[in-house]
C-alpha cells in the first residue's frame, strides 16, 4: 500500500531536485543534470578516500609543488585526478582547468567534446588535511563561448556573472554537496548507507543577524589601515557591532559553509606578507567565484572590498584576489572602510 509518510515522501536526491527545478530552465538539456552528478560521483570517492585517509596512506605530501607555488598534498593529486577522469570521457564539457594544473586543460581528440566548462578547486584546505580538520571541493560550470572544438582558455576567463552553476563539497562529520544554477542554494547530505546525496537543507538563505567573522587574525600587520579598521569595528570597538565571535579553520570551504547557515563575514584581504601575492592568497575563477555565486543567491553578498566578485574580469587562470564574503550589509561596510582609509586603492586589477 502506497503511504505518503514522511519517511517515503522526503528522499530527494540531485536528480530530482534539479530536474524540478529544471523547469526554470527551458533551455537544459539534462547535460547540467548530469554534470552535477558527476561532480557528486567525484565527492563520494574524494569523500571515501578521506574518511580513510589515516589508513589509506595518503596523508602527507607528494614530491610536486603546483603552479600555486604551494606544496602538493597526496589528497590534493587525488582528489584532482579523480575530478578530471569521472569528467574527461563525458563529452558533456569542452576544458576544464584547475588549481592543481597550470594550463586549461582541453578535451582531447579520442573524446567527444561538450558544450560546458568545469573550473574547480579539487581540495580546499590542504594545509588542514593532516588534522582531520574538514576539508572541501569547490566548482564552477559555464556555457562554453568558442563555437566548437576542444575549449580555450577564453572559455574560462569568463565573469562570474556568467556561471551557470556552482558549489562545493565539503569533506567533514557529514559529506554535504552545496548547489546553485541560480535558483536559490539548496544542501545535499551524503548518506553513506545508500550511497546517495538526499536533499538536506532546501533554499539556504543566510540568516540577516550574523554570528561570526572570519580572517586569519595572525596576519593583522600586515593589510591595510581601511581593514584594520574594519576589523576592529567587527570586535566591537569604535561603534562596532557586538557579539560576534572569531571562528577560522583555515579551510574556506568549512569557514564560508558556517557563515552561510549561521551568518556572518569571511575575508582574506589583501595583505603585505608576500610581496609576490599583493591580492592575497584566495584565486578568483574556482574559490572567489563560484562562493560568490552561493552568497549572492543566499541573499548574501562578496567582494574584492571594492567590486563585486562576480563582476571581476578574469585576466589570468590562477590570478589571485581578495575575498569578503557573506551577509551583504558586512560585506558593504568592508568597502566604506577601505573606500574611507585606503583612497589610494584601486578597484583590485583584474
Ligand atoms: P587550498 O588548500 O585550495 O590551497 O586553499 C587553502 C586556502 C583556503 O582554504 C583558506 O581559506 C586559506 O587557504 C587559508 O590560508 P591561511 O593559512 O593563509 O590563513
Ligand atoms: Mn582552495
Ligand atoms: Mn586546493
Amino acid at each position: 500500500m502506497i503511504s505518503n509518510t514522511p519517511d517515503h515522501t522526503n528522499i530527494i536526491t540531485i536528480e530530482r531536485h534539479i530536474f524540478e527545478t529544471q523547469l526554470y530552465h527551458p533551455e537544459a538539456t539534462g547535460v547540467l543534470t548530469n554534470i552535477l552528478y558527476d561532480i557528486a560521483l567525484a565527492g563520494k570517492v574524494i569523500a571515501s578516500k578521506t574518511t580513510r585517509a589515516g589508513l589509506a596512506e595518503i596523508l602527507g605530501r607528494t614530491e610536486q609543488v603546483n603552479v600555486q607555488d604551494e606544496v602538493v598534498m597526496k589528497l590534493d593529486d587525488l582528489a584532482n585526478n579523480t575530478i578530471y577522469h569521472l569528467n574527461i570521457h563525458s563529452g558533456r564539457l569542452a576544458a576544464m582547468a584547475s588549481e592543481e594544473d597550470p594550463e586549461v586543460m582541453p578535451i582531447p581528440d579520442r573524446y567527444p567534446t561538450g558544450k560546458y566548462i568545469l573550473l574547480y578547486d579539487p581540495l580546499d584546505g590542504s594545509s588542514n588535511i593532516d588534522f582531520n580538520i574538514p576539508i572541501g571541493t569547490i566548482f564552477a560550470v559555464y556555457r562554453r563561448v568558442t563555437p566548437e572544438g576542444p575549449g580555450q582558455l577564453v572559455d574560462c576567463l569568463q565573469p562570474g556573472r556568467n556561471m551557470v552553476a556552482a558549489g562545493y563539497i565539503i569533506y567533514g562529520s557529514s559529506t554535504m554537496l552545496v548547489y546553485t544554477t541560480g535558483h536559490g542554494v539548496h544542501g545535499f547530505t551524503l548518506d553513506p548507507s545508500v550511497g546517495e546525496f538526499l536533499l538536506s537543507h532546501p533554499n539556504i538563505t543566510i540568516p540577516t543577524s550574523p554570528k561570526y567573522f572570519s580572517v586569519n587574525l595572525g596576519y593583522e600587520m600586515y593589510w591595510s589601515k581601511g581593514v584594520q579598521k574594519y576589523t576592529s569595528y567587527l570586535q566591537g570597538e569604535e561603534g562596532g557591532i557586538h557579539g560576534l565571535s572569531l571562528r577560522y579553520v583555515g579551510s574556506l570551504v568549512a569557514d564560508f559553509h558556517r557563515n552561510l547557515l549561521a551568518g556572518g563575514v569571511f575575508y582574506y584581504p589583501a595583505d603585505r606578507k608576500d610581496p609576490q601575492k599583493p591580492h592575497g592568497k584566495l584565486r578568483l575563477l574556482y574559490e572567489a567565484n563560484p562562493l560568490a555565486f552561493l552568497a549572492e543567491q543566499a541573499g548574501g553578498g562578496a567582494s574584492d572590498g571594492v567590486t563585486p566578485i562576480l563582476d571581476i574580469k578574469p585576466q589570468s587562470l590562477h590570478q589571485r584576489t581578495p575575498l569578503f564574503i557573506g551577509n551583504k550589509d558586512l560585506v558593504d561596510k568592508a568597502a566604506d572602510y577601505i573606500n574611507q582609509y585606503d583612497r589610494q586603492l584601486e578597484a583590485v586589477p583584474a
